[in-house]
């Protein structure tokens, strides 16, 4: 099955990198969000990437063009999922809301369709459980920024047919993805090494061993990481690694994913990281 049509649920940092990458790759695409303004601000991230993507010389300034004129900002869900072959939704990491975004598309949603969920930690069985057709419901998790990090981690939920599993991993292959295949287990790969190292950097800032800079060189001089844990955990949001970080402490009993009080604080201030301007560093336009 080609996938020519894709609705992407979520209009943030990941569902408008998932929606350039899909209309990119020659899909129609529609962003949906629950409102025209969160879905409008998601296309002007598109656009954003895709002129850095030329500058860099990595997109053609045609193919910016027709990847634009592919995607369209929608609020209405069941109009985003009508004739979609691949959906991907990129809510906020809540078990409760991506089950009901789930429960709402099942309908709408063509029956050959994959239902994605990008979820970084949350299991994918209890998301499927959600939907008509579990079988078609698995875990397509990308990383930040998505058009550039060629990682896709894809993750099989009890119930995910080896069909929908394949046409996934083809359509990872197609945009040009390194595909992985996990077990739906709490943190999949990805999550569970990268949250652990990251708590662990914060413990290390909150304890006063050494500056958060000098913590991030540690790994990016001493191991060759392209970034330290603290300026990872700041491009991808305070709030983002506490959610993960409280459910994988629960789901596997392991203190070491427990986030520290230090993280507790920068969140309940505001300090998110890039996008609210501050986190462990500074950040500017
Ligand atoms: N479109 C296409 N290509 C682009 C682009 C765009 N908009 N922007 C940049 N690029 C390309 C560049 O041309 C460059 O390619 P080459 O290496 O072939 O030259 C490459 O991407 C790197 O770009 P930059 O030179 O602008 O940036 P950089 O070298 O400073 O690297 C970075 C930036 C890619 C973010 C790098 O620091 C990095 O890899 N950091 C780690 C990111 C990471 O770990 N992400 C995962 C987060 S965890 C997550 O997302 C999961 C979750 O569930 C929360």
């Amino acid at each position: 099955m080609e996938i020519r049509t894709a609705a992407v649920l979520g209009a943030g940092t990941m569902g408008s990198g998932i929606a350039q990458v899909c209309a990119l790759a020659g899909c129609v695409t529609r962003l949906y969000d629950v409102t025209l303004a969160r879905a409008e601000a998601g296309c002007a991230l598109i656009a954003k990437s895709l002129q850095k993507g030329v500058e860099k010389g990595k997109v053609a300034p045609a193919d910016r063009e027709t990847a634009i004129a592919r995607i369209r900002p929608c609020t209405d869900l069941a109009e985003a999922v009508e004739g979609a072959d691949l959906v991907v939704e990129a809510a906020p990491e809540d078990l409760d809301l991506k089950r009901k975004l789930f429960r709402s598309i099942s309908a709408p949603a063509p029956p050959h369709a994959i239902l994605a969920t990008n979820t970084s930690s949350l299991p994918v069985a209890r998301i499927a459980e959600a939907a008509t057709r579990p079988e078609r419901v698995l875990g397509m998790h990308f990383f930040n920024p998505v058009p550039v990090m060629k990682l896709l981690e894809l993750v099989a939920g009890e119930k995910t047919s080896p069909a929908t599993l394949d046409a996934a991993r083809a359509f990872g292959e197609r945009i040009g993805k390194e595909v992985i295949v996990v077990k739906d287990a709490p943190g999949f790969a990805s999550s569970r090494l990268g949250i652990c190292l990251g708590m662990e950097a914060i413990r290390m800032v909150e304890q006063g061993i050494a500056s958060a800079a000098d913590i991030d060189k540690a790994m990016v001089f001493g191991y060759g990481h392209p970034m330290g844990p603290l300026r990872l955990t700041d491009l991808v949001g305070l709030d983002v690694r506490l959610a993960i970080g409280e459910h994988l402490a629960r789901a596997l009993q392991a203190p070491h994913f427990e986030p520290p009080a230090l993280l507790r604080t920068m969140v309940a201030e505001g300090r998110l990281g890039k996008k609210s301007g501050r986190g462990f560093y500074e950040w500017k336009e």
